[in-house]
């Protein structure tokens, strides 16, 4: 089969064949968003990504039926979609909760509280890295760098940020959220859209608010607050870099610059010091 012509066609009467068990009403809105999302490409195949999110914002996870869907529309095996989910850490392979909570436990957000809050949500919660609650209203997740160090240690719901966490005040954010009460992130979005929402969004199905609220905060901004004040600017694009330029044209061994012109710093780099050990004088 073509990886242009979809499997999943609908046929006169309505419903479409398929191997998968969406009811009528739900393979047809399948069929019609995919269908949308392989235009977007030259290649349809390249529409694998955001399908995966079309089913997650259906099944709320990658489940077979959506494994099958997305191997049907575009002409591929059941294996091929299964390799693309399960590579990625944002498609999931179990029912997901209603809310993804996600702490960042990357560097910055680590020395800054990360895992502390990590640690007192999972006691508080009763569930550990990618475990949803009994509820189903809150999964759990250690995840990597957000690009908000800046606001370290950060909580992530469902993609919306919550800045400059505590244990205490995260454990009272997850408490809302299992309660049903509306929560609003420190920065963008208003409120806190639904995992399936969510995934629609990710699929690219824009919900209209990508641009509610304040995307840079008073720390993002500091650097260009000072940059500004000084009179900095960037450097001339044309102009190459100093270590461009240097790298172009390597210094001769021996000739200043090159590393035969650094000072003798440890016991290695002298003839008498270098069968020491570190801390150990060079005599
Ligand atoms: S280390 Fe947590 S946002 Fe960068």
């Amino acid at each position: 089969m073509r990886a242009t012509e979809p499997a999943t066609k609908p046929v006169e009467g309505g419903p479409v064949e398929t191997r998968t068990r969406y009811d009528a009403d739900t393979l047809a809105a399948l069929t019609a968003d995919a269908t949308a999302i392989m235009e977007r490409y030259p290649d349809p195949r390249s529409g694998l990504l955001p399908m995966l999110h079309l089913v997650q914002s259906v099944d709320g996870y990658v489940s077979r039926d959506g494994i099958l869907f997305c191997a049907e529309m575009l002409g591929i095996t059941a294996a091929e979609v299964s390799a693309v989910a399960t590579f990625y850490t944002q498609y999931k392979r179990h029912p997901n909760g209603t809310y993804t909570v996600g702490v960042c436990t990357n560097t910055l957000c680590a020395v800054m509280g990360g895992d502390a809050i990590f640690d007192e949500l999972s006691d508080h919660l009763g569930v550990g890295h990618d475990e949803t609650t009994d509820d189903g209203a809150i999964t759990l997740e250690r995840i990597e760098c957000n690009a908000a160090c800046d606001y370290a240690p950060v909580v992530m719901v469902n993609w919306e940020f919550f800045d400059n966490q505590t244990p205490e005040t995260a454990t009272a954010l997850a408490d809302k959220l299992r309660l049903g009460e509306d929560v609003a992130p420190t920065r963008g979005a208003a409120s806190v859209c639904s995992f399936k929402q969510m995934s629609r969004i990710l699929a690219g199905f824009p919900d209209g608010r990508a641009d509610e609220g304040v995307g840079a905060g008073e720390p993002t901004l500091a650097g260009l607050k000072i940059a500004r004040e000084r009179g900095w600017t960037a450097p001339d694009a044309e102009a190459p870099a100093t270590g461009e330029s240097q790298a172009e044209v390597p210094p001769v061994t021996g000739a200043p610059g090159s590393s035969a012109q650094r000072q003798p710093t440890t016991p290695a780099d002298t003839e008498v010091g270098k069968d020491k050990k570190p801390g150990e004088d060079a005599k």
